[in-house]
């Protein structure tokens, strides 16, 4: 019998993510590696933190935007390799935000925020360090400074969604001792997801049977082989904006918000969630255009998000459309951009023409486009379902638009 947990399934409902990279390394605005890529030493990085006042983070403005965008969930980085805490680490080390001009502990109003505004607090932590002198001196040593670390996670903030693990794959060969941090996290908080991201070589790859979800770094995720688990696990995909995850201003390279939703629809079609990642600036405040993008995707999400929450792939093997199952309805997706009109105006000219699935068993009762209502002319013999998917009228370009199927 295939064991599944009810808080990885809800998990996997929540289906869109907001990932926040932010500490030290924002101040410098050279992403998050930036100690490592340019050889820092501690000398010259650690005194970062006398400028630390995270004066503009507002964990409800963040929690409210991440709602607009119609995220579900946000993770944030509570500490990252740099080996800097965003939490009150309780003596465990000098190197965290207490130590600093904020004295705040970010991660319980983070916490708060986000259970305020119904989202679920997920926690990034790093598990490579590049400070912490034991990470390459005395790792047994170091672990128990990593547990202890997480301990606090899970004692100080009330139920937490779960703990972000990343890090791992700096130690390929490494006896990590992963039995006793998530045995841990299993006694505090039996309902907390433990993921650990298996980074860009190795994405989807299942690993410890405590692991409650894959993840695919920056990469489009299949259904892959996780269902052969005796367990069910959940799927996530994170994706930067632009190319770092970490803020960094001369990053230019941002993708389009279609491609952000086009992924979106597409992690949906694998069974995965989709995190999204922004970089907050040096004081903790939004980056400008991050934030519009996430609101200009909220206005799409209001419009179609509820096709993606509390659903599940139910045909995906046509070309460019696919049907998700879910809340009593069929959700036809169509993933063409391009709008039909005038050959005058319209640059991305998309042809008429409809559009079969086999295997519908439901017997459909109406179809209609999840924007404005309007009917879309259908027809059912047996099992086969052909919709008329015709272009979208000049006047709007949803990039990725959805007809949701009642049945009867
Ligand atoms: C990578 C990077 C890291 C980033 C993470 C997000 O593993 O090391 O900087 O936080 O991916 O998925």
């Amino acid at each position: 019998m295939k064991k599944i947990f009810p808080y990885i399934e809800s998990f996997e409902k929540r289906a869109f993510g907001m990932f926040i990279h932010w500490g030290l390394y924002s101040e410098i605005g050279r992403g998050e590696w930036v100690y490592h890529m340019e050889n820092m030493t501690p000398e010259a990085y650690k005194p970062l933190m006398d400028t630390f006042t995270a004066k503009d983070f507002d964990a409800e403005v963040i929690a409210k935007t991440a709602k607009a965008a119609g995220c579900r969930y946000i993770t944030l980085t509570t500490r990252h390799h740099d080996g800097f805490s965003l939490f009150d680490t309780k003596g465990l080390s000098e190197f965290d935000v207490m130590h600093s001009p904020c004295g705040r502990d970010l991660i319980a109003e983070f916490c708060d925020a986000c259970r305020k505004f119904d989202l679920l607090p997920m926690l990034y932590h790093t598990t490579l360090d590049w400070m912490h002198p034991d990470f390459n001196e005395d790792f047994e040593k170091y672990l128990e400074y990593l547990r202890k670390s997480v301990e606090l996670l899970c004692t100080n903030y009330g139920k937490i969604g779960g703990i972000w693990f990343d890090g791992n794959w700096s130690k390929p060969d490494a006896d990590w001792q992963e039995d006793k941090l998530y045995g841990m996290i299993r006694r505090l908080q039996p309902e907390a997801m433990i993921i650990n991201n298996t980074g860009l070589d190795s994405r989807g790859k299942t690993g410890h049977p405590e692991i409650d979800s894959v993840t695919f770094e920056q990469g489009c995720p299949t259904n892959g082989n996780r269902h052969a688990l005796d367990k069910y696990v959940a799927a996530e995909m994170c994706e930067t904006m632009n190319d770092h995850w970490g803020i960094a201003v001369n990053d230019f390279n941002y993708k389009s918000p279609a491609t952000m939703i086009e992924h979106l629809c597409l992690c949906r079609k694998a069974e995965a969630n989709y995190l999204l990642n922004i970089g907050l600036c040096a004081d903790g405040g939004f980056e400008p255009i991050q934030k519009e993008f996430l609101l200009l995707i909220g206005r799409w999400t209001d419009l179609f998000g509820e096709a993606l929450y509390n659903t599940k792939p139910y045909r995906a093997d046509q070309g460019s459309e696919f049907i998700l199952k879910g809340n009593g309805k069929l959700y036809i997706v169509c993933m063409q951009r391009g709008i039909a009109g005038d050959g005058n105006v319209t640059v991305t000219k998309a042809e008429d023409g409809s559009s079969v699935f086999e295997g519908i068993a439901e017997k459909i009762k109406s179809v209609r486009w999840m924007d404005n209502k309007e009917s879309v002319a259908f027809t059912q013999e047996g099992e086969t379902l052909t919709v008329q998917l015709v272009p979208q009228r000049y006047g709007s370009s949803f990039c990725v638009r959805i007809a949701e199927a009642e049945i009867e």
